[in-house]
This record gives structure tokens, C-alpha cells and sequence, in this order.
């Protein structure tokens, strides 16, 4: 399969999954316990129609937003995704210097393999650091002081990890960095050599941004095990609301889902929230963020910046998120698989294809900015009216 031949996410998946070593591919692809909540994610999209308006002159389109006061050339971002050298030796060097052609956001995470340093220097783009709270205080600080100096201007705190997810696919393989696989995980990388050669070729795995800290060289660890025994399960709204005033500037929890915590949000003083189940890698049955969107924009929406991610594989699903009243949406595996693909090229190439489809889109439906965007354009089908219907 050739880049050329990729013109949707399914494409991209596809290419991917023939490139990567099986235990890798399933960890990027596989979500926890029965994946429930993974499927619900881009399926959500499809309970609802869009209603285009006609006749509109819409010869020029402009899809720039603002959020948390950074001007995105698109309504998408790249969501902060770990281990991404694990995928393609360029791993988030790719993705920020794809972001920065595209003049949009990107996150780079705390179990990033390329430092927030480095990225910065690669994008002129808006950066985020996504953040882990750990249980070692002194780590928390010295990475937000990091950030800081490195101009970072996001601060993206993840809330829905404080313990790992159940992901079946990888206790199946072994997946654990550094590697240590079942055999069966390790008879899946003897048959995709292409990677392995690429992998060893390229600098060593290393977790920049935690190095100081954890000891990953020695020992293996899951990424289950991490977020249990690393992260803080006491993290609590008071620890945010220190770390706020610390930061001290753009700062958005990724993962709240409540309307209740949306609130406290706002009254810490975040800028944004991000709705979002962690792709449904974390708690499987919990509720898809477009479906719980419009309950969060009628509570908070006029006070912070409400942004969505989860499932997204297509304009029409940004469209949707957008006419509920989200500010901007995030991607993960969507842009994920083209960088497993193809590197840069690859992510670049998805990144076009949803500005393409987002214009499109935006032109079909009669609209010139995203704001003309509302939910006047959007229908439920009959089985989710009750359930979206109290709160739009
Ligand atoms: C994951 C984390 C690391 O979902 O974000 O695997």
C-alpha cells in the first residue's frame, strides 16, 4: 500500500497496520475493555444530520479559530499522543513541523520521545505540553518550569488517568517500553522487519521530558503500570487550582465529562477544557464527547473555551462538533496512522485531506467562518432525541 492510495483515515489504518510490528499497531489502535466507548466515539457523529443552507456566496472560506488565545489556521489540532517514535523514526519532530505548515496546534505529551525543547524549535505553531501529575512533586515542578522556559503556550493537564486503563490488547502482546513481549507479541515484530531495521537504525528510545526522573532504561514498564504507580491517585482540585496559579497562564484539563467539574474549571481559572475519554483507552461504558458536548456548552461554553476530541475521522464530524458549539476539535489516531505510514508526508497528507474536507464541507453547507456554524444546522435522529434533546 503507497501514501498515494491513502484518501481516508480507514486508508491510512490500513498502511500502517501493514508497516508496524503488531504489538505496536495494537496499542495505538486497541482502546480498553471491550472497546465500547472507542466505537461509540466516531459513531456518535452518525446520529445526527447536518442541514445546509443554499445560495450563500461562499467563494472565500475562512475555517481559522482562537482558542485559549492562539489563532489555529484550522478548527483541528494535533492532540498530545506518547511514545510516538515507537510509530515512525521522525515520531513528533513529524508531527510539529506538519503542524506548523498547517499553522495549527500540537501537543507534545509528557511520555513524549522528542523534547518540548526541540519541538518548539521545529514549529512556529501553537505548542502544547501535556501533563501528567506525578506523585513526585518535585518532577511535577521542574517539568512546568521546563515548559515555561521552553515557550510553551499551553499547559494541557490529562485528569482522566489517574489510574492505567484496562487494554486487553496489550496485555495480550506485552506492550511495554522498553520492549518486553510475549512471544507471540515478539514473533509479530520478527515478521515486520522493515520497522525493526528503521527502529535500531535511528537514536535510542528515550522519554525526554521524564529522563531526570524515571528510570525507564532499566526494567520495563506498561503504560498501565506507569499511570498506576507513577501518577498521583490523590490529585485533586486544590493541586490544580496551585498549578494553575504556578503556570500562570493558558491552562486546559483534558478529559473532564461532567458539567459539574466543567464548572469547577472555570472557577480555578482554566482557559479551556478538553471533553474527551482518552480515545476510550481509559474507562470503557463512559460517554462520548460529542455526545455529552452540548450538555457542557449550555453550562460553560460563554466562559471557557469547550474543545471535543474522540473518534473524529472526517470534516463532516468536525462540522457537527462545531455547530454544537465546540471551539475547536482534537486529533489523535487520525493523525497517528499517516505517521506510521509515512512520517511527515503522511501526516501532512491527512492534515490536507481534512482541511480539504472541512472546506468542503463548510461550502456545502453555506457557511464562510466557522461561526456562522450552529445548532440550526443540525438534526438528531429519533433514538438520540431524548437524550440530546435536554440539553440543546
Ligand atoms: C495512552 C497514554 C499514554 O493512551 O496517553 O496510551
Amino acid at each position: 500500500m503507497r501514501l498515494k492510495n491513502c484518501h481516508n483515515f480507514h486508508d491510512f489504518r490500513r498502511m500502517a497496520k501493514q508497516r508496524l510490528p503488531g504489538p505496536i499497531f495494537n496499542y495505538i489502535d486497541g482502546a480498553a475493555d471491550d472497546e465500547v466507548t472507542y466505537r461509540r466515539n466516531t459513531r456518535a457523529f452518525e446520529d445526527c444530520d447536518l442541514v445546509p443552507n443554499v445560495l450563500r456566496g461562499v467563494s472565500d472560506v475562512n475555517m481559522s479559530v482562537t482558542i485559549m488565545g492562539q489563532k489555529l489556521a484550522m478548527p483541528v489540532y494535533c492532540s498530545p499522543t506518547a511514545l510516538q517514535r515507537l510509530f515512525h523514526p521522525q515520531g513528533e519532530r513529524a508531527v510539529a513541523a506538519a503542524a506548523g505548515k498547517y499553522g495549527t496546534m500540537f501537543g507534545v505529551s509528557s511520555l513524549g520521545t522528542v523534547s518540548l525543547e526541540e519541538a518548539r524549535k521545529i514549529s512556529g505553531a501553537p505548542q502544547v505540553y501535556q501533563f501528567y501529575f506525578h506523585r513526585d512533586r518535585g518532577l511535577n515542578r521542574e517539568m512546568m518550569n521546563r515548559a515555561k522556559q521552553a515557550g510553551v503556550e499551553v499547559m494541557m493537564l490529562t485528569v482522566d488517568s489517574i489510574t492505567g486503563g484496562n487494554r486487553e490488547r496489550d496485555k495480550r502482546t506485552g506492550f511495554a517500553i522498553p520492549f518486553k513481549l510475549t512471544l507471540a507479541g515478539m514473533a509479530q515484530f520478527a515478521i515486520k522487519p522493515a520497522w525493526a531495521i528503521n527502529y535500531f537504525m535511528h537514536e535510542s528510545f528515550k522519554l525526554p521530558q521524564l529522563d531526570t526522573h524515571v528510570d525507564m532504561g532499566s526494567g520495563t514498564m506498561s503504560i498501565s503500570r506507569y499511570f498506576t504507580e507513577m501518577l498521583d491517585p490523590a490529585m485533586n482540585w486544590d493541586d490544580v487550582a496551585e498549578m494553575v496559579q504556578h503556570w500562570g497562564g493558558q491552562f486546559c484539563l483534558k478529559g473532564v465529562m461532567s458539567a459539574a467539574d466543567a464548572r469547577r474549571a472555570v472557577e480555578i481559572g482554566c482557559t479551556g477544557i478538553v471533553l474527551s475519554n482518552h480515545g476510550g483507552r481509559q474507562l470503557d461504558g463512559s460517554r462520548s464527547a460529542f455526545d455529552q458536548l452540548a450538555e457542557i456548552v449550555d453550562a460553560v461554553g460563554d466562559k471557557i473555551d469547550v474543545i471535543m476530541d474522540g473518534g473524529v475521522q472526517r470534516g463532516t464530524h468536525v462540522l457537527k462538533a462545531l455547530s454544537l458549539g465546540a471551539k475547536a476539535v482534537g486529533l489523535g489516531r487520525y493523525y497517528l496512522f499517516p505517521l506510521a505510514a509515512a512520517g511527515q508526508a503522511g501526516v501532512e497528507r491527512a492534515l490536507e485531506q481534512m482541511r480539504v474536507e472541512i472546506e468542503r464541507g463548510m461550502k456545502l453547507m453555506g457557511v464562510t467562518s466557522v461561526d456562522q456554524l450552529s445548532r440550526e444546522n443540525l438534526r438528531f435522529h429519533a433514538a438520540s432525541f431524548t437524550s440530546s434533546r435536554h440539553s440543546s
